[in-house]
């Protein structure tokens, strides 16, 4: 251990205090931390109002998580680093990812369904909606036997979790592929919605000018043993805000053709799959 000598050797004396850290990946992790940190800080010149004011966005993201929001969540989705780990960590053969990030609405052990149920379980007014998709792998065989668990809003922008009239669960659920890899459930049409806004998350936004409406979308996530866990969503071609979506979530793979049957009314998506063989591991659930 040696004395400050001048900001930039507060470096590198952090850094030595770390070096007994057994773990080599956590080392490895803080110590490049840490350094990002410092090297903010200089660039940056930190005052400290401006880092206290930091700090209390922390303290503040923290506060707002509860059992039905993860502020948490929110705050890496909004700084692009949320989408920008599930990129990275789902590249395909083509350098293009089929994955696009969890978000903060998840929720474990979704009613297991049955071909062709109807996930709207409650009565909401909008417009039926049939979606149909296939799961393959790398080499564009149908996957079998996955689990396709399935959440999206409501046709006014609300997950079930946020909304008083719908019933627990509402608006999700799991279903399993048959012999040619292929899912169908029905349900309603989602909406785009806004982010949370009324906490930290909300503040830097509006400070950023930047408006909070995702584009509308359904979330899915599949799964088999032997796998990687896809997780991704399918947003709604005809939404205005695909390419404003505040949490960075839109790849082109992720458009799916919201298509209106002009003699049933009814709205028909239909979307393909592609999983990556792996170990099948599940993401910790951002609310119960
Ligand atoms: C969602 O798609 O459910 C979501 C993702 C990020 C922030 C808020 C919601
Ligand atoms: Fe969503």
């Amino acid at each position: 251990m040696s004395y400050i000598t001048s900001p930039e050797s507060i470096l590198d004396i952090t850094i030595a205090a770390m070096q007994s850290t057994e773990n080599q990946r956590l080392k490895t992790l803080i110590t490049s931390l840490t350094k990002h940190l410092h090297q903010f800080v200089l660039e940056n010149q930190l005052t400290e109002s401006e880092f206290e004011r930091a700090l209390e966005f922390i303290v503040g993201i923290g506060k707002a998580t509860g059992k039905n929001t993860n502020e948490v969540v929110l705050a890496a989705d909004i700084l692009g680093v949320s989408s920008l780990v599930s990129t990275i960590n789902n590249l395909d053969l083509d350098g293009g990812s089929y994955a696009a990030l969890l978000g903060p609405f998840w929720r474990k052990n979704a009613p297991l369904c049955s071909w062709g149920e109807n996930i709207s379980r409650t009565h909401l007014d909008g417009q039926t909606m049939d979606v149909r998709g296939r799961i393959l792998d790398q080499s564009k065989q149908p996957v079998s036997g996955a689990i396709v668990d399935v959440w999206h809003s409501s046709p006014v922008g609300f997950y079930e979790n946020q909304d008083e009239l719908q019933e627990d669960m509402n608006l999700r659920g799991r279903f399993e592929t048959n012999a040619n890899g292929e899912f169908f459930f029905k349900t309603i049409r989602p909406s785009g919605y806004p982010v949370p806004t009324n906490g930290p998350c909300g503040e830097l936004l509006r400070a950023q000018k930047r408006h909070p409406n995702r584009p509308a979308h359904i979330h899915f996530m599949i799964s088999k043993p032997g796998y990687k866990v896809l997780i991704t969503q399918v947003f709604d071609s005809t939404d205005p805000n695909l390419e404003s979506d505040p949490v960075f979530g839109v790849s082109k793979q992720l458009i799916g053709e919201y298509l209106t049957n002009s003699a049933t009314g009814v709205c028909e998506l239909n979307h393909s799959f592609v999983l990556q063989a792996g170990e099948m591991v599940f993401p910790a659930p951002p609310i119960p």
